[in-house]
């Protein structure tokens, strides 16, 4: 070991893979709302449904950590203001309120959300992997905002047809 990937080109490539954008909302010490934006969200398991975010050392990090809980907010493709205000960029003037739901706070507006318990905490290097177990989701329909070569955009790509994919095993995702 010793040697690891160039980091321009690391970001470069991993920009390849196409994500959705979220913010992860959480409770401070006084009880206030506050989130960040994060595309770093995964899902773990199905049963029992569980997800995770990467989140780095800050603010929103250190509520997580202290609290124990957050909600993964999935953005509508036209919330790229969002984005930008939960990533600490132009503060928008009226901030959208994070709205208390069944014990969490989370963003009315977003087309998915999932209520998180964190089970378990793992730090690497500068960030913390939040695994947390789903309480509750819900979500409707929407264009999502989505993220690909380091650019925001609207939406998703043509859809493949059936015919035209690989025959896939039914697992439970696809089927
Ligand atoms: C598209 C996009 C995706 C991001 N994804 C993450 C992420 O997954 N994890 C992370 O720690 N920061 C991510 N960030 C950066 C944070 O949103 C930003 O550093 C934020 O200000 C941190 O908030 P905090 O000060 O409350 O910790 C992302 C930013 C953008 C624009």
């Amino acid at each position: 070991m010793g040697h690891v990937a160039e980091p321009a080109g690391f970001r470069a490539a991993a920009s390849r893979f196409a994500t959705g954008i979220t913010v992860v909302a959480t409770v401070d010490e006084d009880g206030a709302p506050l989130g960040m934006t994060a595309n770093s969200f995964t899902t773990v398991s199905a049963d029992p449904p569980t997800v995770l975010v990467s989140l780095m050392h800050g603010r929103t990090w250190q509520a997580v950590a202290r609290s124990g809980v957050y909600s993964v907010n999935v953005l509508h493709a036209e919330d790229a203001a969002l984005c930008a205000h939960f990533a600490g960029r132009p503060l928008l003037r009226d901030a959208p309120p994070l709205v208390p739901r069944q014990g969490f706070f989370v963003l009315p507006q977003a087309i998915a959300q999932f209520a998180c318990e964190v089970v378990q905490s793992i730090d690497i290097a500068d960030h913390t992997l939040f695994i947390g177990e789903v309480r509750w989701c819900r979500h409707n329909e929407g264009t999502p905002l989505t993220f690909y070569a380091s650019r925001l955009r609207r939406g998703v790509g043509m859809e493949i047809s059936s015919t035209e994919s690989v025959a896939y095993p039914g697992d439970g995702w696809w089927t």
